[in-house]
């Protein structure tokens, strides 16, 4: 969708649709002139309680000749005083699914016109994600399908400095493009994303925004070590990757921040099989290396002054007579042994190889996110992802982005306590224990392999994907991690 920014009184505008916020306890001027040029239309929805303003509602009228624009549609801010830049967003997010059911494809947006520093970006976010839909395998009723949004059109408030107000929307475009390529890669199906795919992608990221990358193949992954993630990618047809981006934005110096993402294209469980129903979803088990993808592709767009390194470390959990089995011991890149008590905890093997490889880049900043416990889905089912850290400060800064930005993240404890159930009778470590804790008993199985970089673990298992549709989420992919990475790298 592209974005035009205009100066222009809405009442004067001529569009398909006009979007107006409404306040549920207040009328703003805007409110009132509309009211008027559609002789108390607004006040008779109010009346009849048809539209009150109440928030994420929405209402189409048209105008029959009476303003410019063909249509209106009114979509509630709820309380003035409740306003929020999460709120706008999901206003500008609710008007795109109005639109979408309207099947108007260009169309005008009034919404920044709202009482917010930053209105522009939410707007211009809320609207950008609101827009996405996957649809590219579906091959029947072309026609009649909505066929996407072309253009929206920005109406600033009076006073607004337009070539400024261009850039700050560049920049939402930046970062929505990283959120949709996390998104498509997560909705594609796991015989289209394997570890092949990935790297693909990530040498096409490397290609166009001058990135460096560098995918090491299965027989280099066995010469450096990685007997964790060779151990997991042994089962599938399909090899494992270690795929490494690095954007400098910074020059040669300054430590850079190193984001570490599961690829785990499909995840089966291997020989400790998941049951068979819901089994598609494991095709999302790569959505942290979806989102350390996006955010390398947004963070390059927006040239941020800062030095970034993505890895991405991938296989696909397969059974078979090649398989990696409950009972086996690995050496992991650091040389910790581990036994298998269950091959369905494989996220955090392939984890702590990347982790360990990370430390070589000598990371100010350490941040893995992974689709790695249904524990986590459990604890704070699908409303944030657990984060989890050796380093409070650390937490705090991700915890200011995650309320900037909307991603919500919570944090949970990582005690020593709970290495008590890793520890094997005949290894350094083993890869599962017990159900109880089982998403802070990963995290503290990771913390083995960081030393003292300070690091962050986020379990994405619950955000990474949606079953019901929100303002500016479409049912599916919602590409987390990426908005928070970029509030945190911007704002750190
Ligand atoms: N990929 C799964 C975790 C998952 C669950 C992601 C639900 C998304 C939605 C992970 O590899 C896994 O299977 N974890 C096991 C660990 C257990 C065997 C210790 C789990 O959570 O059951
Ligand atoms: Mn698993
Ligand atoms: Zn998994």
């Amino acid at each position: 969708m592209k974005i035009e920014i205009r100066s222009e009184t809405p009442l004067q505008h001529a569009s398909a649709a006009l979007v107006v916020g409404c306040f549920e306890d207040a009328q703003d001027e805007l409110y009132a002139a509309l009211d008027g040029a559609l002789d108390g239309c607004l006040a008779r929805l109010a009346a009849s309680r048809e539209f009150t303003g109440k928030a994420n509602s929405s209402r189409l009228v048209y105008t029959l000749g009476k303003l410019p624009a063909e249509r209106v549609l009114l979509v509630g801010l709820g309380k003035r005083a409740e306003l929020s830049g999460e709120r706008l967003r999901q206003a500008a997010g609710s008007a795109m699914q109005a639109l979408r059911g309207a099947r108007v494809a260009r169309f005008s947006s009034a919404l920044c016109q709202a009482p917010l520093p930053d209105a522009l970006e939410a707007v211009a976010t809320g609207s950008l994600l609101g827009a996405y839909a996957f649809e590219w395998y579906k091959t029947k009723d072309k026609g009649e399908r909505f066929e996407g949004f072309e253009t929206m059109t920005l109406l600033l408030p009076g006073e607004s400095d337009a070539e400024a107000a261009r850039a700050r929307v560049e920049r939402c475009v930046a970062v929505a493009g990283g959120v949709r390529l996390a998104r498509d890669l997560v909705s594609q199906p796991g015989n289209v994303v394997t570890p092949g795919y990935l790297a693909d992608t990530a040498r096409e990221l490397a290609a166009c925004h001058a990135l460096s990358c560098r995918v090491y193949e299965m027989d280099e992954l066995i010469a450096m070590g990685m007997g964790a993630l060779v151990a997991v990618g042994k089962g599938s047809a399909e090899p494992p990757r270690l795929i490494v981006l690095e954007y400098r934005g910074a020059g040669a110096k300054g430590r850079p921040t190193v984001l570490v993402g599961k690829g785990i294209t499909f995840d089966s469980g291997g020989i400790s099989l998941k049951p068979g129903a819901g089994m598609e979803e494991m095709k999302t088990d790569m959505a942290g290396s979806a989102a350390v993808l996006g955010t390398l592709a947004a963070a390059a767009g927006l040239k941020l002054p800062l030095n970034l390194v993505g890895i991405v470390p991938t296989a696909e959990n397969l059974p078979d007579g090649k398989a990696f089995k409950p009972g086996d011991v690995l050496t992991s890149l650091s040389g910790s042994t581990i036994e298998i008590t269950n091959t369905d905890a494989e996220g955090r093997l392939i984890l702590c190889d990347a982790l360990h490889f990370a430390l070589q880049y000598k990371p100010a900043a350490l941040i893995d996110l992974a689709t790695l416990t249904g524990a986590c889905v459990v604890a704070l089912g699908h409303e944030a992802s657990g984060l989890m850290v050796n380093d409070q400060r650390l937490a705090d800064a991700l915890k200011r982005a995650a309320d900037r930005c909307g991603e919500r993240i919570w944090q949970l404890p990582l005690w020593d306590e709970y290495g008590e159930d890793m520890k094997s009778d005949i290894a350094d470590l083993k890869n599962a224990g017990n159900r109880d804790g089982g998403a802070l008993k990963a995290g503290w199985f990771l913390k083995q392999f960081v030393g003292a970089t300070h690091w962050a673990h986020l379990d994405i298992a619950g955000t990474a994907w949606c079953d019901k549709a929100r303002p500016y989420c479409p049912k599916g992919a919602t590409g987390v991690g990426v908005r928070l990475l970029i509030e945190y790298l911007a704002g750190s």
